[in-house]
């Protein structure tokens, strides 16, 4: 595939973990290495689109030309994302934790009894949100990380969350997936599908743009 310029293109992308903090020395969250959402930017950047990084906690590098701005829980990242709108797509490539403790205990929590109950509250739904915000990104792509149903799951996001693009993980395929440099993907959209991969994260990234631009009126 070509490399067609994001010239003139802005592009937020959200990637790697959140953690919510349950003390000052612990914590809840997701297994990401950040490595997709990292390569997207990377490459939107090469592109030259203007890009914006929001970063969970991970320990990757800055990508040429991209604007980077660390966060830790997802409450931060979605006042940083909602704070770098406008921008012509927004790429969800996070693994946003679902729930986060109710309150961060101010020390840390000491062990007594034999059961520890944690009161969790819903995390806000970043991806949902930006897709129905008034300086909504012409294009609004998810991901999804299924291990079962994986088309059954991504459509039924693509509907609930009001998205254009929702691009699968494939599970089970050899290589894919976390902490892993290589994945799969299938990118499903109204009235369409298409799998990718499995390939190096850096070429979906290109793979994953261009289709992207195709969903971009010219
Ligand atoms: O519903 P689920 O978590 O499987 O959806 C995954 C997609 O939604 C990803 O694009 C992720 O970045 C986004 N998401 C979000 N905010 C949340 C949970 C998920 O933006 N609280």
């Amino acid at each position: 595939m070509s490399a067609a310029s994001l010239s003139g293109r802005r592009i937020v992308v959200s990637a790697g973990p959140t953690f919510e903090d349950i003390d000052p020395v612990r914590f809840i969250g997701n297994r990401s290495s950040g490595k997709m959402g990292f390569a997207i930017a990377e490459a939107a950047a090469r592109r030259g689109a203007k890009v914006v990084l929001v970063a969970g906690p991970v320990s990757l590098a800055t990508p040429a030309d991209v604007e980077r701005i660390d966060v830790r829980s997802a409450r931060q990242m979605r006042e940083a994302v909602i704070a770098a709108l406008p921008a012509d797509a927004y790429i969800g490539a996070a693994a946003v934790a679902d729930y986060a403790p109710a309150v961060i205990a101010p020390g840390k929590i000491k062990k007594k009894d034999e059961q520890l109950t944690l009161e969790l509250v819903r995390t806000p739904d970043i991806l949902a949100e930006v897709a129905v915000h008034e300086r909504r990104p012409t294009v609004v792509v998810g991901f999804a990380a299924e291990t079962h149903d994986v088309e059954f799951y991504a459509r039924g996001k693509l509907e609930k969350k009001r998205v254009d693009m929702i691009a699968a993980n494939r599970v089970g395929v050899a290589g894919s997936g976390f902490e892993s440099d290589d994945n799969a993907l299938t990118v499903y959209w109204a009235d369409g599908a298409l799998a990718l991969g499995p390939a190096p994260k850096t070429q979906l990234a290109d793979q994953l743009l261009d289709l992207i631009l195709t969903r971009w009126p010219a």
